[in-house]
């Protein structure tokens, strides 16, 4: 069950979810080593699969539970490697959603609340629970660092967002990269369908998108993009308010095509590095891994893919400036793997 993303942690593998706890993994057999229980009363606690690394070697992570209370209650974690949990902040939403990921700067901690109510009457799964509401429009959650209780609140379009990339804040201006998706389609029927028939249908994907948002003023603004990008990644160590972002992608929004790209995308001109694979592969998560130069944005990718014509499963290596020019290594399988979510990069 705890399949969507992993965490490198104390020597060990969290393999994270977000409906409860971590499962600890063995890094090197892969074994299942059992529940990460962070402390009492903690056990089961919706812990979402995306947490934060902080400069200080801390996370970040959330846990969103949309069962308790009027709009769900979000709760904030704060952990380190050697300390374990140090603490955790339950804070009821004024307002009901659905949250996957979230973002930072040094001081906030930003999610997207999209017009997604959750209604335990609506459906008999939890994904079928949810309603649209887009009359409602979405919101932009900002949290202070150093007082969790201190909020800000943006209106937005009505949008549904899975991922995020980085954000910066520049005197009272904050721009948030994100992948911004027209409706929640992909999350009400195209995963149903993914299970049900081993198809998604999706009507549009997510298109690399940014979020303006004036601290001052408390207004705030979408600005979208014409690339399709999902699953991005950033080098933790750029500028956010110049760091690419890295993702996987294709064509069109609608296209038929599944993804079948990797992309940089620079959110400051709105140009694009890619390389498109050939019809039937399907790309899946771009990992950005630094090299040892310390310089930003010097590293590669690692992006895993689906022949589909051929039925294998192979890894690509790019160099993350140059993109377009195509894989400089290349490793595949005598077999295929079924698809996954995202992954990560232990070095040998
Ligand atoms: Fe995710």
């Amino acid at each position: 069950m705890a399949n969507t993303a992993l965490l490198p942690f104390e020597g060990e593998v969290l393999a994270l979810w977000e409906g409860g706890s971590a499962y600890r993994v063995a890094p090197d057999s892969l074994e299942t080593l059992g529940l990460k229980n962070w402390g009492e009363g903690l056990a089961h606690m919706p812990f979402s699969a995306h947490p934060l690394p902080e400069r200080d070697g801390s996370y970040w992570n959330f846990g969103f539970a949309p069962y308790a209370g009027a709009g769900g209650t979000l709760v904030i974690y704060r952990f380190r490697p050697g300390a374990g949990m140090e603490a955790v902040t339950p804070l009821p939403l004024p307002f009901p959603g659905y949250l996957h990921d979230f973002a930072q700067t040094d001081r906030h901690l930003l999610f997207l609340v999209p017009p997604y109510r959750y209604d335990p009457a609506a459906g008999r799964t939890f994904v079928d629970r949810f309603r649209w509401e887009p009359e409602t429009g979405s919101r932009l959650l900002v949290l202070d660092k150093d007082d969790l209780t201190r909020r800000q609140v943006f209106e937005l379009p009505a949008g549904f967002v899975f991922h995020f990339g980085h954000a910066a804040l520049k005197g009272r201006e904050l721009r948030l990269q994100l992948c911004w998706y027209d409706s929640p389609a992909l999350m009400a029927s195209g995963m149903t369908s993914l299970v049900a028939h081993g198809q998604t249908v999706s009507p549009t994907h997510a298109r690399a998108s940014t979020v303006v948002a004036d601290l001052g003023s408390g207004r705030a603004a979408l600005e979208t993009s014409g690339t399709v990008l999902e699953f991005p990644g950033f080098d933790e160590r750029a500028d956010p308010a110049a760091a690419l972002l890295y993702g996987a992608g294709k064509a069109g929004v609608a296209g038929e095509r599944p993804v079948d790209t990797v992309a940089a995308w620079n959110p400051a001109t709105g140009a694009v590095d890619e390389y498109r694979y050939s019809y039937g592969v399907q790309a899946e998560e771009p990992l950005f891994v630094p090299d040892d130069s310390a310089k930003p944005g010097r590293g590669w990718l690692l992006q895993t893919y689906l022949d589909c014509n051929a039925g294998f499963t192979g890894l690509n290596v790019f160099d993350a400036a140059a993109v377009g020019a195509g894989p400089l290594a290349s490793a595949t399988m005598a077999r295929a793997l079924p698809l996954g979510f995202h992954g990560t990069f232990l070095p040998a």
